[in-house]
């Protein structure tokens, strides 16, 4: 499973890169609007901070396959390897893929609502593709049974685009998606906080250091290799 951050807050990807084995970083428009900051400066920065051993997912805005792939070829300036480029499943979205595909870009096909937008996406060359989870669960569909036939088809025809599953409001959800076949996640910093979280394991933590505190008081395991030294 690869964990990836659906975030454009700086803080927040330094918090997550930190604690969390994190593969990478996802935006789109909606996502990068938030910051209320300059694009360009705010790349550079999130590239900065994950680097590039770590995958950058980035949307484009163009309307055109054309004007897709000029922003692609722009963008991998600024960014580098590690770029991927992000297109809404279309016809102008198709179009490009197969282009830049041709031209080595990495692509994540996004907005996929159906099993068969993902296979045509995997088809025209889509090194992932994006369903929407939380929005399918919301129009009373259902996201993780969409994901997981996805996957069964990229096996069915040995395909090797991954599933990136998007959209997630619960860490049910997520943990369905690893049940499923799902290669990999994209969530915001509070859902993977909420994926390692239980009060059970809080209490556990608690009860050790009080046991250890009854017997040994402050000390810790180094004050006593250092005593055993002297
Ligand atoms: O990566 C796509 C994702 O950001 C969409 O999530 O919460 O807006 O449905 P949401």
């Amino acid at each position: 499973m690869l964990y990836i951050i659906d975030t454009a807050n700086i803080e927040k990807i330094k918090h997550c890169i930190e604690y969390y084995p994190i593969a990478g970083v996802t935006t789109n428009p909606t996502i990068i609007s938030k910051e209320h900051t300059d694009f360009i400066d705010l790349i550079r920065k999130i590239e900065d901070v994950i680097g590039n051993d770590r995958m950058f997912h980035i949307q484009l805005t163009g309307d055109t396959a054309e004007q897709m792939m000029e922003e692609a070829k722009a963008l991998r300036n600024v960014i580098g390897d590690n770029l991927y480029v992000k297109i809404p499943v279309g016809e102008e979205g198709l179009k490009a893929t197969m282009k830049l595909h041709k031209e080595g870009f990495h692509i994540t096909e996004t907005a996929i609502f159906t099993q068969q937008q993902a296979l045509m996406a995997a088809m025209a060359g889509a090194d992932f593709v994006a369903p929407y989870v939380n929005r399918l669960d919301n129009i009373v569909s259902d996201g993780v049974n969409v994901v997981g036939e996805i996957a069964s088809m990229f096996q069915r025809y040995g395909l090797k685009t991954k599933v990136l599953a998007a959209s997630f409001k619960t860490a049910e959800q997520v943990h369905k998606i690893s049940m499923v076949g799902g290669h990999a996640v994209t969530v915001n910093p509070e859902i993977l906080e909420s994926l390692i979280y239980h009060p059970l394991t809080m209490y556990a933590i608690d009860d050790f250091k009080a046991d250890w505190e009854s017997v040994y008081g402050k000390k810790t395991i180094m004050d006593m290799v250092k005593e055993k030294e002297q």
